[in-house]
């Protein structure tokens, strides 16, 4: 179990070049799987969860090599197993096996899916998904003897059952339609990779449409992160610095910023995006599937509005994610918390020990950890690694006076 300590209350000033993003990194490494070939995926993220992907791959048969931020994956000799439980049982995006797997081997597993413990995460479109493609789902296992392109409808938008459905549809027999899928920036970055790989897909307003085909190796460049960036962007407002995110398009983190500067916050996006001040007015935050406010980024909205004027925050992806707010209170953020919704006061901050909740809820403790006057600790902070890179380095880059001990 790792500890930060952190000595805050400091204004932080610098340049951050933000990473590859987690969630783009993590479906395009599963991706590898329906190719058989050599890939090459750029700016790769040094992080938790792409470390444990790595080694669900690697432990199916694929040989992958680290060259920098390069990743060179080569799966020409892959076989059907069952991947170790405590692997799959560490990340979310292991779900992606369902879909890479169903592809390349016409089998998968059915195992317990790991990932941040905010909420019930179910996997019935994912299931949706494999069906809807001609696999015969049940008993654990998942079975197909031969995919046929398919359409497909999903009920409610969801990252994770648009991947799969993707994976799919990219190799089955014939041409497929994928409706109300999820537009999140890091699709259309799995979007590239598959067909750098050779891949037939179209994306419309309605509908991703995809003619099925035998995949090559493909390569591609991992997107900046917009969480990590939105993070480093809440810190400079939080300490009162100035710091310049570079590395991340715009547009991709528009949203985040959208209710912020609305309720008075100032944002200079000249060189890079640095958020200057913190909100004047109570802030109103409504996070949705792309594009709306992304749910990733409403942890790490907290502490802004608690350090500021206040707000309310409702989460129409996660509906419950609030529980990080009882780590956050140790901070003096006082708030409320309704079953899909929580009113966040103007409050005193102040240093404090704390468990870290989950990555995001450890993330936002960790600014408020910066932000207060005096000595933080915030425990079991290797979960908030899963998903920043390098943050101890970056940090102190930026001034921090942080210690991360194993
Ligand atoms: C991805 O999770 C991200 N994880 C999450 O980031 C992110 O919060 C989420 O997308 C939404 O943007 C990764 O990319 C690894 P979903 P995912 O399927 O794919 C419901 C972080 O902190 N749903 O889009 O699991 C679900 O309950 C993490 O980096 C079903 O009902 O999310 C939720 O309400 C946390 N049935 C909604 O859809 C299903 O089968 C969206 O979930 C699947 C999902």
């Amino acid at each position: 179990m790792a500890t930060v300590t952190v000595k805050g209350g400091e204004a932080l000033r610098g340049r951050v070049d933000v990473s590859g993003s987690k969630n783009a990194a993590l479906p395009i490494i599963f991706a590898t799987i329906i190719t058989r070939g050599e890939s090459v995926i750029h700016r790769l993220p040094d992080i938790g969860d792409v470390r444990v992907a790595i080694r669900i791959i690697e432990s199916l048969g694929a040989r992958c090599e680290r060259s920098g931020s390069s990743l060179l994956v080569n799966t020409e000799r892959m076989t059907f197993r069952r991947p170790e439980d405590s692997l799959v049982s560490a990340i979310r995006a292991s779900t992606y096996l369902l879909g890479a797997s169903l592809a390349r081997f016409g089998r998968a597993y059915i195992q317990s899916f790991g990932g941040c413990d905010f909420c019930t995460r179910p996997i019935d479109l994912h299931l949706l998904a494999c069906h809807s493609f001609g696999a015969d789902v049940g008993g654990g296992v998942i079975i197909s003897r031969g995919l046929l392109g398919a359409g497909i409808r999903f009920p409610k938008v969801s990252v994770g059952a648009t991947v799969n459905a993707l994976l799919l549809a990219a190799t089955a027999k014939g041409k497929s339609r994928i409706e109300n899928f999820a537009r999140e920036p890091h699709i259309f970055n799995l979007i590239d990779y598959l067909r750098s790989a050779g891949a037939d897909i179209t994306v419309t307003d309605d509908a991703i449409t995809v003619g099925g085909r035998e995949l090559v190796g493909g390569e591609v460049t991992v997107e900046g992160d917009p969480i990590e960036a939105g993070s480093y962007a809440a810190l400079s407002a939080l300490t009162g610095g100035n710091i310049t995110v570079i590395g991340v398009t715009p547009k991709s983190v528009d949203a985040f910023f959208a209710p912020l500067t609305e309720a008075g916050a100032v944002l200079d996006t000249e060189e890079g995006i640095t958020l200057r001040t913190l909100p004047k007015r109570q802030v109103t935050i409504v996070a949705e599937p792309y594009p709306g406010f992304p749910t990733d980024l409403q942890p790490i909205s907290a502490p802004l509005l608690a350090a500021a004027s206040g707000g309310t925050v409702e989460d129409r992806v996660w509906q419950g994610r609030f529980g990080y707010l009882a780590a956050l209170a140790s901070f003096g953020v006082c708030y409320h918390a309704y079953p899909t919704s929580a009113e966040i006061f103007p409050s005193r901050l102040r240093a404090a020990d704390t468990v870290a909740p989950d990555l995001r809820g450890g993330a936002a403790a960790l600014l408020l950890a910066l932000a207060a006057r005096g000595e933080s600790r915030i425990y079991s902070s290797e979960i908030i690694a899963r998903g920043y890179e390098n943050i101890e380095k970056k940090l102190r880059s930026l001034g921090a006076e942080i210690r991360i001990d194993d």
